[in-house]
């Protein structure tokens, strides 16, 4: 288990998306590791200053096994790796979300990697009949196979984010749920800093499962739980 200040090595695939994005900020608040590794598909500017050593592994995901040693050493992994169908087609969707995180996942648990934490979905299923529940879940799965000492996933609802890419329907829907959270704040979506600190939080306490899976809800419960910037 990581300890606020605490040393040890993680690793992040998806820090240049919205999740990630929030998450490397949080690591590089909070410090539960003296070394995080953006593992990407493209060169990032990293965070200075903080205290955190932040390096970076540009690999190709088509050839990841290539990558190993960008995986080697890592106490914890973090995924917040995600496309869309609309973006990548539907073959292109399952395998960045459900080949390309298994493979990464297999290379961190070879590598010594002992707790994976996962940003899956809301109603992931592996036998949903929608394209994306499914993947969503046959990726849970595929990683909770690897064997990992301890596996935390998480599935949150609907990201509430500035997002950068445009995206129009969920645009639409950001501003609906951003309402409705204020009748039913923890049903439908979810701030992306409160996924970020809740994935955070989950390498800071320990648990008696050694796979955990983290509903809407209670991704709220231990996001707010954990610290807030300038506490
Ligand atoms: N949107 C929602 O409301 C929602 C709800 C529940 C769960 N989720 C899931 O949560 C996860 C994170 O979502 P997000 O919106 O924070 O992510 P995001 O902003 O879409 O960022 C996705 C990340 O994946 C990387 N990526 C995408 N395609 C890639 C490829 N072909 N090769 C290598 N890397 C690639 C991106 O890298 P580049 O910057 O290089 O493109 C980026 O770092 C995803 O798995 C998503 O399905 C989303």
């Amino acid at each position: 288990m990581a300890a606020p200040g605490g040393g040890g090595s993680c690793f992040v695939l998806g820090a240049s998306g919205e999740t990630g994005r929030v998450l490397l900020r949080e690591l590089c608040a909070q410090r539960p590791f003296s070394r995080v590794t953006v593992i990407g598909r493209r060169q990032l500017s990293l965070p200075e200053g903080s205290g955190v050593a932040v390096e970076q592994a540009v690999v190709d995901f088509e050839r990841l096994a290539e990558h190993a040693d960008a995986f080697r050493g890592h106490d914890v992994g973090f995924c917040c790796l995600g496309t869309t169908r609309s973006k990548a087609g539907a073959d292109g969707f399952v395998r960045v979300d459900r080949d390309y995180v298994a493979k990464a996942a297999e290379l961190a648990r070879a590598g010594g990697c002992k707790h994976f934490v996962l940003q899956s979905s809301q109603h992931a299923n592996e036998n949903s009949s929608f394209l994306y529940l499914r993947v969503k879940g046959e990726v849970e799965k595929l990683v909770e196979a690897v064997g990992f000492d301890r596996c935390t996933i998480l599935r949150p609802a609907m990201l509430l984010c500035a997002r950068q890419e445009c995206r129009p329907t969920e645009w639409i829907m950001q501003k609906v749920l951003r309402f409705s959270s204020l009748f039913f704040p923890t049903a439908y979506s979810v701030p992306v800093e409160t996924v970020a600190r809740a994935m955070v939080a989950s390498v800071l306490q320990p648990s008696g499962e050694k796979v955990e899976v983290l509903e809407n809800k209670a991704i709220h419960q231990r996001g707010k739980a954990a610290p807030q910037p300038g506490t």
